[in-house]
């Protein structure tokens, strides 16, 4: 009994992940999701340039954190959330959709580099980790699948 109702639960919850959901709580949810990458990223920044003391827990937390932030933005670009295509407002570019694989690889990429800078254990690893992550990470992709801010 307890097994059907699990099974129940989680194909529901499946159908939601998937083709239920709407396209619109899609874009909302992701650009949470990216919101967050950035908050978690920002006292990094501010420990590179000095501004913040630099905490290896801190880093070790947030870093793991925006590794999750990504795991959960890259399931949230389903078919026709494009600009142009969705309803609500979005930057993401038609290339997330004819190039696929990359722009996954992309995600791969920058979900590596936070896990590594989750898992650096000296103060001398932490910026090539971080500039790593930020760099060929978060802009690398942005650069390629994100379209400029919209002027108002
Ligand atoms: C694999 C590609 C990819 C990676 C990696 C990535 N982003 Fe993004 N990001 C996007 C795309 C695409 C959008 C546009 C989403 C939209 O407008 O629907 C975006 C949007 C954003 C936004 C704007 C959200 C909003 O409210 O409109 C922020 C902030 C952001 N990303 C931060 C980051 C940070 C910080 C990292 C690295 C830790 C990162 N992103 C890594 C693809 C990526």
């Amino acid at each position: 009994m307890r097994k059907i109702t699990t099974i129940a639960i989680f194909t529901g919850m499946t159908l939601f992940a998937t083709g239920a959901m709407a396209a619109d709580d899609a874009v909302k949810m992701r650009k949470e999701a990216m919101k967050e990458a950035k908050m978690n990223f920002k006292p990094l920044v501010g420990m590179v340039k000095g501004k913040v003391p630099f905490d290896l827990a801190t880093v070790k937390k947030n870093a793991a954190q925006i590794a999750a932030d990504l795991e959960r933005a890259r399931k949230l670009f389903p078919e026709g959330t494009g600009d142009g295509e969705a309803k609500v407002e979005t930057r993401a570019k038609p290339e997330i959709w004819l190039m696929k694989d990359e722009f996954q690889a992309a995600f791969d990429n920058a979900i590596k580099r936070a896990k590594a800078l989750a898992a650096i254990d000296s103060e001398a690893a932490f910026k090539p980790a971080v500039m790593g992550l930020g760099g060929d990470g978060c802009k690398a992709c942005h650069k390629k699948f994100r379209l400029p801010k919209k002027k108002k």
